[in-house]
């Protein structure tokens, strides 16, 4: 039985009071915590580095998953494995060397995660399957929260659920980028495990009911 999980992206929440935020949001239930990098390079949007994962770290017994929209990537992976991160995910187009910048985070103890954009074909996933802990499927395209889903991810997942599949490895499928209550059991029928989701969660009046409403959704694919 395939199990689920929920990761609220930090970047809707109210960096004012961050901590509390990542507090209440663990006690309302999520599983692993999604942390927005962005450059204002690789994406059009600047948000946090390496100190301000540290500073959460502390708080956090659930995994810390980061996500990297930064170009280059290399020197901020090494930055964001002693700051405390889990898994580290890049965009295919953000390294010069694919398979270098996953030795290099898996080098650190950390989960691998590819991350491919909406148009960014699925060409190389075949010769890095086997070195990868997470494919990150976006369905907007990255820099901002509060997008709308893009129905085409839903074909590509089911390509990366059947590639994950016949792999026989256990990688997590993560689909990030407009993902809430009313559309998450499709995309998890379509095959995704693990679901980022930033405004649904943080913009709700109540994390706990919005969680168990995700959870209720996600029963009825099982
Ligand atoms: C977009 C980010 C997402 C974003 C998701 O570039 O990678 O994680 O915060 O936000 P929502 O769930 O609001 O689409
Ligand atoms: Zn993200």
């Amino acid at each position: 039985m395939t199990r689920y999980l929920i990761a609220p992206s930090i970047l809707s929440a109210d960096f004012a009071q961050l901590g509390n935020e990542v507090r209440d949001v663990i006690a309302a239930g999520a599983d692993i915590i999604h942390f927005d990098v962005m450059d204002n390079h690789y994406v059009p949007n600047l948000t946090v580095g390496p100190m301000v994962c540290s500073a959460i770290r502390p708080l956090v017994k659930v995994p810390i998953d980061v996500h990297l929209m930064v170009k280059p990537v290399d020197s901020m992976v090494t930055a964001f494995a002693k700051a405390g991160a889990d898994i580290i995910s890049f965009h295919v187009e953000a390294s010069k060397h694919i398979d270098r910048t996953l030795q290099l985070i898996h080098s650190h103890g950390c989960k691998a995660g590819l991350v491919f954009n909406p148009a960014t074909p699925l060409s190389c996933l075949e010769h890095v399957i086997d070195r990868l802990d997470l494919i990150l499927i976006m369905s907007v395209n990255p820099g901002f929260g509060g997008q709308s889903f893009i129905p085409n991810a839903l074909k590509k997942i089911e390509t990366v659920r059947k590639m994950i599949d016949a792999s026989g490895r256990e990688i997590l499928l993560e689909v990030d980028g407009g993902i809430k209550t009313d559309n998450i059991a499709v995309v998890a029928k379509a095959g995704a495990d693990t679901f980022v989701s930033g405004s649904a969660i943080f913009n709700s009046p109540d994390y706990a009911a919005t969680i168990k409403a995700m959870r209720a959704q996600l029963e009825t694919v099982r």
